[in-house]
């Protein structure tokens, strides 16, 4: 396993600056003193690990990256863990999930995989120089951000022979404002066509899913809601969180994992938490149409959005343009969605056992 080289900045934010930017709220907009790097060539394989001062990249303006959009990124947080009264801990939520579906994402976009351990081993090398930046709180945490850009200088299509992996470390609190977040269905927008890159996470699939969310924004909504693109149907996820509806008999459902959405860590948590509760939990074909009935008759009592960014975020009303529907006064997160979000998030801060094996201590 390579060895990180630390390079300390000579100029760390003082940790006054620092306890301020702590204190802001919202998402990705603030950002710790260092990054990791790993650099790749086609002869080298993965070299020159390193912890080192966050600053501006120096990449050729022929790299790929910038005409073709050959990237990848995961996001991942790093929270303060308190298993025990008086205990105080540091601990990653399934980054082991992370690293493996950076490596399909990686496959898809003809990018070199970067080995599991390696990517684990630069979250927490980061982390050892970062933990002073990990937000107190409930809700706030240390977002972190994989990412892989090609590299080199050419213009023909094809993959390129170099790339650089870099972690940054963001100080997050709640990715919503609110307490219940509007949802916008797009009928002029799809977000992946089957065979397309929508199970991975690349950039390129946010980049067209932007006029979408500008649309929802116009709309008067906080999120943009994608449905399938051969039948403008089925539901299939937001523009960055998974979605998930509570029914009257208490089951919940969410759409399948076909090829066309990401394979949400979130997701596949609540569904075996909430298994392990008790409660139904179905991954089956949604159609828009039953939610907006749904919603309106009552077989349809809560929604929610789950995501690493968004954590779990409940639903308050969905608009398209023939109208619009919400649960309750469209703002009071259901019981289910606060069951669910209390045991998930309890499961993270160490309130409750982790019989998964999922809440990694760093
Ligand atoms: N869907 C999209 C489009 C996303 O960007 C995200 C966020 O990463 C998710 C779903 C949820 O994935 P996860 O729970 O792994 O963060
Ligand atoms: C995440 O939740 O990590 C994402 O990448 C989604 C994005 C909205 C920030």
């Amino acid at each position: 396993m390579a060895l990180f080289k630390i390079e300390r900045t000579s100029s760390p934010t003082p940790a006054e600056a620092r306890r301020r930017l702590l204190g802001l709220p919202g998402f990705g907009q603030v950002f710790t003193d260092h990054m990791a790097l790993i650099s790749y060539s086609d002869d080298q394989g993965w070299h020159d690990a390193k912890i080192t001062a966050r600053r501006p990249f120096q990449v050729d303006p022929a790299s790929p990256v910038f005409h073709y959009g050959q990237e990848i990124f995961e996001g991942l947080k790093a929270y303060h863990h308190a298993p025990r009264e008086g205990e105080k801990g540091v601990a990653l939520f399934r980054p082991d999930a992370n690293a493996r579906r950076f490596k399909a994402s990686a496959r898809r976009l003809a990018m070199p995989e970067l080995p599991e351990e390696l990517f684990l081993q630069a979250l927490e090398e980061l982390l050892k120089v970062e933990k002073d930046w990990i937000p107190e709180g409930e809700g706030h945490s240390l977002y972190l951000r994989p990412f892989m850009i090609s590299d080199g200088a050419f213009l023909g299509v094809k993959p390129a022979n170099n790339y650089v992996f870099c972690v940054l470390a963001s100080p997050a609190g709640s990715y919503f404002s609110k307490g219940a977040v509007s949802v916008w269905v797009s009928e002029n927008y799809t977000r992946a066509a089957p065979g397309g890159t929508g199970e991975a996470k690349c950039g390129g699939n946010y980049a067209g899913s932007l006029v979408a969310q500008q649309e929802a924004k116009r709309q008067g909504c906080d999120q943009v809601l994608f449905l399938d693109s051969a039948n403008r149907r089925y539901v299939e996820e937001m523009g960055g969180m998974n979605v998930m509806f509570v029914h009257r008999d208490g089951h919940v459902s969410t759409p399948p994992l076909n090829g066309t959405i990401l394979r949400g860590i979130t997701r596949d948590s609540l569904l075996r938490l909430g298994r392990e509760m008790g409660i139904e939990m179905r991954e089956e074909p949604v159609d828009i149409e039953e939610v907006f009935a749904g919603a309106r008759s009552g077989e349809i009592v809560e929604a929610f959005a789950c995501g690493t960014a968004a954590a779990l975020s409940p639903i308050g009303s969905f608009r398209r343009p023939g109208g619009e529907v919400k649960f309750g006064d469209g703002n009071t997160p259901g019981p289910v969605t606060l069951k669910l979000r209390e045991k998930l998030t309890g499961l993270q801060r160490g309130r409750y056992p982790d019989p998964f094996g999922w809440v990694q201590p760093v």
